[in-house]
């Protein structure tokens, strides 16, 4: 069979703030088990990815820390790199978008559209920030609503009434860069027709679906695009920062940011080719239409891998001897939260991948994160849920079944692989169970099931694990020592199947299980059959997972419900709401019938209330200023309709009122006893 070509991508991530554990889970992870899934079956595999390094975000942190958008993305390109590689990431380069190879690429693919006119060129009115010299992208002016009044609307969309405008109608506009009130200043750009691809794009997706089944998540995403109707975008923004327009006339202009940072992965392989001194090399990929492209994004990112880039290929496609392969599939993933709550840098919540890898090894963590991939819905992750997939399956399943056969082997068999001698039943059963392993596992991890891969390779480690206990090697070692070498030939064969299986899962690990056999990774469908021969010597035993103690998740514990307290926002100036705004909030009397403390925290309280006909449950942050004696069957007003949130693993349904003195003392407002529950307050 001809080895399979195919390019694997990553979304490149932005080098304007470190990568944390949502990213890994999201665009990084799955891809890094698959690519190396497909390499150990010989496939001719390149993985690329790399910083995206343009793009407003960036110019603002330079503005906002005095240093230059050069300096953003150093430290960020090289923070983030060294992220993964920590995590054990095995891209085949990691580039960045601010290379001149990139620059090259980019301006190449605009001079192609617009030399075949296809670009359009249009005039508008935008603001302009006269004391930055800038003008400013949507997200940086605010002004009043013309329709609702709203003080602090978009400038082009209202979030309060929905209403969308133009730009020349807002009232009051306020640069959010300087404070000034920017002035509205014409400006030229260059539109990619993207109407004029719909047709072909549809027929695309449809395509690629019916062949090689897409998930629906993102082929929903697809179709409620293509139902708005695809529409001109620009192609260009006003800004110094980014791939310069080269046309003349096009000073202080550069592409929209995701108009190049899509090309970022034809341009970093193009680097990796030069950098293997096989320049064209790229061109057998790219421009060959054997590979399979396979792009690996974020949901926030679906647009652009399924519709715009593919556009931008076809369109050069056209005007081109060279043609441009497509993604075959865009898996894209949702997103992973952190204890409840969406990661978020500026509450101070989640965790940086570099922090986590400078305490805990990586692969339980790839191992917690590949368990609870959000491939069809969101995830969490937890703490605790780490703490046990660390303890209880790697280490007690896994980690176990490992340590005890090596120890009886070495004990027993001089650590030299036993004879596999007449086989019992079961031992036939548990060699046709390893045998039918890889293949199974392939099926998963061919169609993007990576979570349900990575479960199903656990109870492998589970199987093996009965299987020794129900062969009792301790007692047969005295009995029948034919049949004790025939149990630990097997235990050790399905070890071997294990490395394999795992190591693109946890690839540290596997290197050390595959030490301990004094082997190699083998081509993945060759690795279900007895591949250890009798009589071979085996490497030394070491330790493969540490436990993690309580104390140690306590810590990080305690941390978060410090942050989820200083995570109220500072009071600036009162926004006033409306009448209507206010009456969202349901505010009814309910009655606290049992309180306890939530163990491990010094502040919450776990509360059952009574409303009316309902119960509910509310996680309360008030365990400082009362003990749940002293609030039994109080009479308080909470929120009736908050969305319920998890804290600590617990779900909140509500919130009771307090007032909080300077101190932090609480007090709660009191509620006359004759009052029925479940009245609102208005
Ligand atoms: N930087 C973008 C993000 O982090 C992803 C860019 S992917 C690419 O959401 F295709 F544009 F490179
Ligand atoms: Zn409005």
């Amino acid at each position: 069979m001809n080895k399979e070509k195919v390019i694997v991508t990553s979304a490149l991530p932005y080098a304007n703030g470190p990568i944390h554990l949502g990213h890994l889970s999201g665009a990084y992870l799955p891809a890094d088990i698959y690519v190396r899934y497909k390499r150990l079956n010989g496939n001719d595999i390149l993985y690329i990815c790399g910083s995206d390094e343009h793009g407003v975000p960036i110019t603002i942190t330079a503005d906002k820390e005095k240093i230059t958008p050069k300096d953003v993305i150093d430290r960020f390109h090289n923070l983030n790199r060294e992220s993964f590689e920590k995590f054990g990431m095995s891209f085949d380069i990691y580039s960045r978008t601010s290379l001149p190879e990139h620059h090259e690429t980019a301006k190449e693919f605009f001079l192609k559209y617009y030399n075949q006119g296809l670009l359009k060129e249009k005039k508008s009115l935008q603001f302009f920030d006269e004391s930055k010299k800038m003008f400013l992208p949507d997200r940086y002016v605010e002004g009043t609503c013309p329709k609702c009044g709203n003080e602090s609307a978009r400038s082009d969309e209202c979030e309060n009434c929905g209403a969308l405008y133009e730009q020349t109608e807002l009232i009051n506009p306020v640069s959010k860069i300087s404070g000034n009130r920017p002035i509205l200043k014409e400006t030229t750009h260059w539109y990619f027709p993207l109407n004029e691809f719909q047709e072909r794009l549809e027929k695309y997706v449809g395509d690629m679906n019916e062949k090689f089944g897409w998930k629906d998540t993102v082929l929903q995403y697809c179709k409620s695009w293509f139902k708005e109707g695809l529409t001109d975008r620009a192609y260009t923004r006003d800004l110094d920062w980014g791939v310069k327009v080269p046309l003349d006339g096009a000073e202080g202009k550069v592409f929209y940011v995701w108009f190049e940072a899509v090309l970022g992965y034809i341009s970093a392989t193009k680097e990796l080719s030069a950098k293997i001194g096989n320049p064209d090399l790229w061109k057998n990929y790219w421009q060959d239409s054997s590979t399979k492209y396979i792009a690996f994004i974020g949901k926030d990112n679906i647009v652009f891998h399924t519709i715009i880039f593919p556009a931008m290929l076809m369109a050069w496609n056209d005007a081109s001897e060279e043609k441009y392969i497509l993604p075959q599939n865009v898996p894209a993933n949702e997103f992973l939260n952190f204890e409840g709550k969406k990661f978020s840098k500026s509450r101070n919540w989640g965790i940086d991948a570099i922090d986590f890898l400078k305490e805990f090894p990586a692969d339980p963590l790839r191992y917690t994160l590949a368990a609870n991939l959000p491939e069809n819905r969101d995830t969490d992750f937890y703490w605790k849920e780490f703490q046990a997939r660390n303890n209880n399956e790697l280490a007690d399943i896994l980690g176990n079944f490992i340590n005890r056969t090596f120890t009886f082997v070495h004990k027993h068999f001089d650590g030299i692989v036993p004879n596999q001698n007449t086989l019992s039943e079961r031992d036939s059963e548990m060699l046709k169970l390893v045998e039918s392993y890889p293949s199974r596992i392939a099926e998963y991890f061919e169609r993007y099931k990576i979570k349900d891969g990575v479960a199903e390779i656990m109870n492998l480690a589970r199987a093996g694990n009965k299987y020794f206990n129900d062969s009792e090697p301790w007692k047969t070692i005295k009995s029948n020592r034919d049949e004790c070498a025939t149990t630990l030939n097997i235990s050790l064969q399905t070890i071997f199947t294990l490395a394999e299986l795992l190591s693109p899962v946890i690839p540290f690990s596997s290197e050390k299980i595959f030490k301990m056999l004094n082997s190699k990774s083998i081509d993945w469908k060759e690795s279900g059959k007895p591949n250890l021969t009798e009589g071979h010597k085996l490497g030394q035993p070491e330790i493969l997972f540490t436990k993690i103690e309580d104390s140690v998740i306590e810590t990080k514990m305690n941390i978060l419900s410090n942050s989820a307290e200083n995570n109220i926002e500072p009071m600036e100036e009162t926004p006033l709401i409306t009448y209507d705004d206010f009456m969202k909030v349901h505010l009814r009397v309910a009655k606290i019938i049992s309180a306890e403390k939530v163990a491990k925290s010094e502040k919450l309280l776990k509360l059952q209330v009574e409303l009316g006909e309902e119960k509910r449950q509310v996680i309360a942050g008030i365990a400082k200023s009362f003990s749940p004696e002293d609030i039994i069957n109080r009479k308080i007003i909470m929120v009736a309709n908050l969305k319920p949130a998890k804290l600590m693993g617990l779900e909140s349904q509500g919130m009771i009122l307090a007032l909080e003195d300077e101190s932090g003392k609480l007090t709660l407002l009191n509620v006359d006893e004759n009052i029925p529950l479940g009245t609102r307050a208005k």
